[in-house]
């Protein structure tokens, strides 16, 4: 074992290596864009400079000399598309914006035009020689812009259903002992995957190819099908690995339905390649948001009211919200809880899913909020958590499945040392150094959706596992190669994976770190499938009266029991009874509580994801605690975060390698959420200025020097047949508020509004 291998501990699988490490690490892992195409045509995106206004005129006559220019679609000469609706509301789009439809502009950057020509490289030439005559009008850009609009999200989005309350929290404020109110702001943050946003579309007589990363390819096939018009039957979307995602590539993006429309029109294979800046507008992004966080408490620490009011930024046209309400209003014991969330209207293009969507700014606030009552206590802040930590979240009353807050902050706060820490700001030092410590609890909610697999076991052992996951580097092959092998009984390297392809039986979004829990527990179910055949056949014996019971859901045939128990199971000579070699099963999959047309709407590309605040009768969520140092330079201000620590609990880790790489990136990301990430807007011209890997910060390995991870072991029989509580989406939650704290011990200062830079230290 390894730090990249940690020993396993309960509940935990072996740290096998990466199933795709050899392939990616050589260069055989075929992304996207590295498909060869028949003869292909290359398209090249123009996009618009102003973010309001119209179109005047095209002036192409030096575009169309560039050599190998073979079309330039605008709005005027399309192919039309039908609408799709948002994603959150029920469609498949990241936005209602389409591309092409009309001269009207909605936001920077939105694709105006496309050059189609022979090569990539006479593409970007003419399409960098279109000119556009705009008629300009004067764009909101974000909060407090003349012509932003606000309203509440209640009612506008369809997956933001209530502002959790509780209780009178209007009294309860007014009667607590000690207050806080306090308002936080984070920025405006991209994803950035390596992988840019391409993708390639090939038509065969009617059936249509398209070779894009994406993060649910059911959801692509089935929304690009619905704009071109045609049987979704008749689309295929390939991508067995995507090279990063963090949500920007889980809804079907403007590009995709228009690129097809152009290859069907053009009867040529057309691939695009956008570039780093193109995707700054082209996808989605976390939008900016607000928050004000009110506290009561009594003197001993006990929380008595809290109120938590978020705005969030969306386009003209879509209400966009991630609302965290959901998970800040249930996180702590409080009998007398308030909340509001709201939408902000500006000229942007639709923000969307990253990374952990409500809980990074949402525990922003609420984490540092519970660390400035701590100091208004003078309390340590992880026994303020400990006096709040609840068993029943306190909206509904539902108890956590399982809930190892308190467990994670102890483990965590020995390995950090965090008795070292003298509690009074400004404390401690290190030469020109001022050294804070600080911590934060975070969260995700545990989460499901249906998910359909095959499985086909040979008698040599060898076994092919057919689901459509993906793999966004979140270890998809790895594990779901391991859920087969375990419940086979078979050699891990005699499974094969075939993943990322929409030909597969469908699987749920790579999203909401649902990924793990869903296909698992799909493939184990139809490896149980298999091996009821097999014991079947050793059980020649089983009562017709078994059978009949199990049929109408009263009982378990010996086989049934026997494959479902774990039991062993001697293969050779189950296949020799069986008179076969091969046993191939197909089943579909679908966790407690998911509606009547769950399986339905899988097939459609709709996700009913369950699990989280909506499970019935329980709540589910996966916990940690995060600690980190910082050191500010008392004369440069200068900030560094030398060390952080995770603590964590997840339910089953199926592989402590893969769950730990995930956990640390998290965490780095966290950090860099909190101190360098931050997109510039413009706010006259409601542009983004730093599109680019340059000036877009994120960290580098001098950023990061000391980063460890703590896993937990916990088991939690209530979540799902894995037991996985899921945890991509975890460790990212807390971090900047965390930091923030940090920040606040080392200097005094209260940082409020992320990005905490340099600049923002006043000392
Ligand atoms: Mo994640 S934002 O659910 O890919």
């Amino acid at each position: 074992m390894t730090t990249a291998a940690p020993e396993p501990k309960g509940n935990m699988g072996q740290p096998v290596p990466r199933y795709d490490a050899v392939a990616k690490v050589t260069g055989r892992a075929t992304y996207a864009s590295d498909t060869p195409l028949a003869n292909p045509a290359y398209a090249f995106l123009v996009t618009s400079a102003i973010a309001k206004g119209r179109i005047d005129g095209f002036d192409l006559a030096d575009a169309r000399r560039v050599r190998g220019v073979i079309e330039i679609f605008t709005h005027e000469n399309a192919p039309k598309l039908k609408e799709s609706k948002l994603f959150s509301n029920g469609g498949y789009a990241s936005t209602t914006i389409q591309p092409l439809k009309s001269a009207d502009i909605a936001h920077d950057g939105q694709i105006i035009a496309v050059v189609v020509a022979d090569s990539y490289e006479a593409a970007r030439e003419a399409a960098y020689r279109v000119k556009v005559n705009y008629a300009a009008a004067m764009p909101a850009a974000t909060f407090d812009s003349p012509g932003a609009t606000a309203a509440a999200a209640k009612g506008q989005n369809g997956q933001f259903k209530e502002d959790p309350r509780v209780g009178d929290f209007a009294r309860a404020f007014d009667e607590a002992e000690v207050k806080l109110t306090a308002a936080y702001e984070t920025p405006t943050q991209h994803h950035n995957p390596m992988e840019l946003f391409a993708t390639s579309c090939a038509w065969t007589g009617d059936d249509l190819v398209i070779y894009e990363p994406s993060q649910y390819v059911h959801g692509l096939k089935n929304g690009v099908a619905g704009q071109l018009g045609i049987d979704a039957d008749k689309v295929r979307v390939v991508n067995p690995y995507v090279g990063g995602a963090f949500g920007s590539k889980g809804s079907m993006t403007p590009r995709t339905a228009i690129i097809a429309g152009i290859a069907r029109r053009l009867n040529r294979p057309v691939k695009l390649v956008p570039t780093r800046d193109q995707g700054f507008t082209i996808a989605t992004y976390r939008a900016e948001t607000r928050h004000e966080i009110q506290l009561g408490a009594s003197r001993d620490g006990r929380l008595l009211a809290l109120r938590h009011e978020g705005m969030e930024v969306s386009s003209r046209p879509d209400p966009y919200c991630v609302g965290g309400t959901k998970t800040t209003t249930r996180l702590y014991a409080c009998a007398n809880v308030d909340s509001l969330v709201s939408i902000v209207r500006a000229d942007r293009n639709t923000p969307g899913f990253m990374r952990s969507p409500p809980e990074v700014p949402y525990l922003f606030a609420l984490e540092s909020a519970m660390d400035e009552l701590a100091v208004k206590l003078a309390m340590d802040p992880i026994e303020l958590r400990r006096i709040n930590d609840t068993a029943n979240e306190p909206i509904d009353g539902k108890p956590y499945t399982s809930r190892s807050l308190m467990a994670c902050f102890d483990a965590g706060a020995r390995a950090f040392g965090w008795s070292q820490r003298s509690p009074a700001p400004g404390s401690m030092s290190d030469g020109d150094w001022l050294v804070g410590y600080g911590c934060a609890a975070t969260c995700y909610p545990t989460q499901m959706a249906p998910a359909a697999a095959r499985v086909r076991l040979q008698r040599d052992g060898r076994t092919r596992v057919e689901i459509a996951g993906h793999e966004i580097g979140n270890g998809a092959y790895t594990v779901i190669a391991q859920a087969a092998a375990e419940r086979l009984g078979v050699p891990l390297e005699k499974v094969t994976v075939h993943i990322g392809d929409s030909d597969l039986p469908p699987a749920p979004v790579a999203g909401g770190s649902n990924s793990t829990a869903s296909t698992c527990s799909a493939v184990m179910m139809v490896c149980d499938k298999v091996r009821q055949r097999l014991f079947r056949a050793l059980l020649p014996n089983e009562g017709l009266a078994d059978r009949a019971k199990e049929t109408v859901g009263i009982g378990q045939t010996p086989a049934t029991q026997a494959a479902r128990s774990g039991q062993p199971l001697d293969r050779d000579k189950a296949f020799e009874a069986l008179g076969a070699d091969v046993v191939e099963d197909y089943g579909e999959w679908k966790p407690d509580g998911a509606p009547l047309d769950s399986f339905h709407a899988m097939h459609q590309g709709q996700m009913r994801m369950v699990g989280g605040d909506k499970m019935k009768g329980a709540i589910a969520y996966a916990f940690g605690a995060e600690f980190v140092e910082v050191r500010v330079n008392r004369f440069t201000h200068e900030i560094r975060a030398p060390r952080l620590v995770g603590a964590f609990a997840a339910g089953r880790i199926m592989n402590p390698r893969t769950a730990r790489s995930q956990l640390m990136g998290g965490l780095i990301w966290g950090m860099s959420s909190a101190l360098l990430e931050s997109t510039e807007i413009d706010a006259r011209t409601a542009r983004y200025v730093n599109d680019n890997f340059a000036d877009y910060l994120v960290p580098v390995n001098a950023d990061v020097t000391d980063v460890k991870v703590i896993m937990l072991p916990e088991q939690d029989h209530r979540i799902n047949p894995a037991g996985v509580k899921g945890l991509g989406e975890l460790a990212n939650v807390g971090t900047n508020a965390a930091v923030c704290n940090a920040l606040y011990h080392a200097t005094g200062q209260r940082i409020r509004k992320l990005p905490a830079r340099l600049e923002n230290i006043e000392i």
